[in-house]
């Protein structure tokens, strides 16, 4: 995560007893990464965070692939997936692997009778449409559209939505999402030469304390199943908190791009990173001012990721007819470029509005029903001249 942050009420030490007010003590919890090694917080709970009372039948989400390799150019259309009112069932996975999933939803209202909390993956949740604000237990997170949404595996959350026509475009990683150690000094501020700062970052503000006992479920993500636990106390009942560990949100109109005299490659436009996979963010920018440059991407071949383009809006230099809430794959193995007359295109242009966020996986990513359900089927096509 970031950088230590502090909210609310916390007691001298860690570890310590912790008096309430009017009698009785705070219950501490640590929420800790990699085997105790890694980012880590300390929260201060009401009442203790393991009281369950009951556990429900599992709800089967796993996705299922179509088949067991995928060697072709794929598009879909994104916003061909159908608004649903529950936040569960909206979520549709389009691509997967063992590391990562990729997933569309268009929910179109909070849902009040459950949290949601992803046991196995850290979640970046893409505001295309709709705006809101992400609440849990270290505090409230204002979004819109353009924000990446950050929430750590083990996080309990809810989506509280002011709008109905919303649009996510969510990236599940088993490996911990991480800001570019590159764009990060040795005491892991943001470096200048990065294109966001740590004031870009938005964090939990407006902690709320909900100290009431009743029947909470939370909807716990685990293994390709939902688990429905019933909890005997609200779980956003923290008085304080301190550590790394936080959900937190950066917006893709925050990204300060970097252009070059000639064409600068992908890694420039990078957000986010774990050992499985890099996020960028492509966003209106100047082009490449050298006097011959040839602005459009030369073309390229994918030798260690597959490629998935999330056409956000404004017109994308490279490719034709691309539409919002399109997704592109572009497979290990198949050498990928321009469509046809965009190179051309592009010569002399000054400046792109395009806005895409990109996934690039190490291992190969396959396709569900859903993603087949929307899809473009001649896109592979589109290259022939
Ligand atoms: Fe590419």
């Amino acid at each position: 995560m970031p950088y230590y942050i502090s909210r609310g009420k916390l007691p001298k030490q860690r570890h310590i007893v912790f008096d309430k007010p009017d009698g009785g003590i705070y219950y501490e919890q640590l929420l800790s990464t990699i085997g105790f090694g890694g980012v880590y917080s300390l929260t201060y709970h009401c009442n203790t965070p393991t009281n369950v009372k009951h556990i429900g039948e599992p709800i089967d989400v796993a996705p299922v692939a179509v088949s067991d390799m995928n060697m072709q150019m794929r598009s879909l259309k994104g916003f061909k997936v159908k608004p649903e009112t529950d936040y569960i069932k909206s979520r549709k996975v389009m691509l997967f692997n063992a590391d990562v999933k990729i997933t569309l939803a268009a929910p179109t209202q909070t849902t009040t009778d459950y949290f949601f909390k992803n046991g196995d993956a850290d979640e970046v949740i893409f505001i295309h449409q709709g705006e809101g604000t992400l609440r849990t237990m270290y505090g409230n997170i204002d979004f819109c559209y353009g924000d990446h949404l950050i929430i750590p595996k083990g996080t309990t959350y809810v989506l509280d939505f002011k709008s109905t026509e919303n649009r996510l475009f969510i990236v599940e990683s088993f490996m911990q999402i991480r800001l570019p150690k590159r764009y990060k000094n040795e005491d892991g501020q943001l470096l200048e030469t990065a294109p966001f700062y740590d004031r870009d970052i938005k964090t939990p503000q407006n902690l709320e304390t909900h100290d009431q006992k009743g029947d909470f479920v939370v909807m716990v993500k685990r293994g390709g199943k939902i688990y429905p636990y019933t909890y005997a106390t609200h779980p956003f009942d923290v008085v304080g908190w301190d550590g790394q560990m936080y959900p937190y949100a950066i917006s893709i109109h925050d990204f300060q791009p970097i252009t070059g005299r000639l064409h600068m490659p992908p890694p420039i436009h990078q957000t986010f990173e774990t050992p499985a996979m890099v996020i960028c963010a492509f966003v209106p920018r100047l082009y490449d001012y050298h006097p011959q440059s040839i602005p459009a991407p030369y073309n390229h071949h994918n030798v260690d990721t597959d490629e998935v383009l999330y056409y956000v809006d404004g017109d994308f230099m490279s490719r034709n007819n691309i539409q919002k809430g399109q997704i592109t794959l572009h497979p290990v193995g198949v050498t990928h470029g321009p469509h046809p007359g965009a190179i051309e295109r592009s010569i002399g242009k000054k400046e792109t509005q395009e806005l895409a966020v990109m996934v690039d996986t190490f291992k190969p990513l396959l396709l569900t029903q859903d993603a087949v359900d929307i899809e473009d089927e001649d896109y592979w096509k589109s290259w022939q001249i």
